[in-house]
């Protein structure tokens, strides 16, 4: 039997479904029952009703799964593998930024821990933050922890938005220069960029999207080529959603090493033994979860 024939086999036998998100190894889109951004996944994650959620993704996602459904075992299947950016901040960093700003609402990143989530009033994706901060009573907001999407979300509110030094090395290498370089390499390209770019990368780019929302933009733009200023894993996806387009890299090693750590072996392994499994304290899943359920509200 394929790896792939006893992961289907394991997934019935188990009563498990797989999520993945849209970065990860394409082998692993083969065995996901859905693949997508951190905020499809989330939603799905909370109306999962399988016994399983088999996360191929990040620890913060996979958190994000069992604060929404914490009925279900949930495992990672790349043990080790963690959003760099999300370890930038905890909780007790919140906890001091909120003394310094007392009339501040604090909204943070999904792209955080389960016990930052604990201090935090709000929570946003790559899809809503814009959205979700404009639409707080607050005029002070505190945005943890990543300090680009901070700034690309304050370029489209008239908030009042303090950041932290926090970033996602992916992205945040991304240059000017670059954009140039595909611009006179790539004149009919429209250029997507993930908002965990910098502004300055971000205000010369044609459309600021999620990861789904790349594709969401390719499907309904009539051009035939598209640059993609993301973490390289995007680039096959969009290329199986829409095969008679043409997608290329703005940087071509924009690679996150923790999304690639997932292996279908790995995947075969934590179905098998059930290892793997998040375990979140309950005082902490039910504090976090105040955050990310205002953010299903507001978006
Ligand atoms: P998306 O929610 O856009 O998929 O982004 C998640 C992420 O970690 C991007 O680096
Ligand atoms: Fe975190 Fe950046 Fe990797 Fe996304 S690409 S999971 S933000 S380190």
């Amino acid at each position: 039997m394929s790896i792939l024939e006893e992961i289907k086999r394991l997934k019935e036998e188990k009563k498990a479904v797989i999520l993945a998100h849209n970065y990860q190894p394409s082998e692993i889109y083969q065995v996901a029952d859905f693949v997508g951004d951190s905020l499809e996944l989330a939603k799905k994650a909370k109306d999962v009703q399988a016994d399983i959620i088999v996360f191929c993704g990040v620890k913060f996602m996979a958190e994000t799964a069992k604060i929404l459904n914490p009925s279900k075992k949930v495992l990672l299947a790349a043990k080790q593998a963690g959003c760099r950016m999300a370890e930038m901040v905890d909780a007790g960093m919140v906890r001091a930024m909120k003394k310094k700003y007392p009339q501040a609402v604090v909204a943070c990143y999904v792209n955080t821990t389960a016990e930052t989530k604990t201090e935090c009033d709000v929570c946003v994706t790559s899809a809503n933050a814009a959205k979700v901060v404009n639409s707080l009573p607050q005029e002070q907001v505190i945005f943890v922890p990543d300090k680009n999407l901070g700034a690309n979300v304050a370029a489209n509110s008239k908030k009042e938005v303090i950041l932290v030094d926090g970033y996602c090395y992916v992205h945040n290498d991304i240059r000017v220069k670059d954009v140039q370089r595909a611009r006179a390499l790539y004149p009919q390209a429209p250029i997507m960029i993930h908002p965990e770019s910098c502004p300055e990368v971000v205000e010369l780019c044609d459309h600021v999207c999620s990861t789904s929302q790349m594709i969401s933009v390719a499907k309904s733009n009539g051009a035939s080529s598209f640059v993609v200023g993301t973490e390289i894993g995007m680039i096959a996806k969009l290329r199986q959603e829409c095969p008679d387009k043409k997608f290329f890299p703005l940087k071509a090693d924009a690679v996150c090493q923790d999304m690639k750590l997932t292996e279908l072996q790995m995947v075969k392994d934590c179905l098998q033994l059930g290892s793997n499994e998040i375990v979140l304290e309950k005082d902490v899943m039910d504090k976090a979860k105040g955050c990310i359920d205002k953010m299903l509200a507001l978006s």
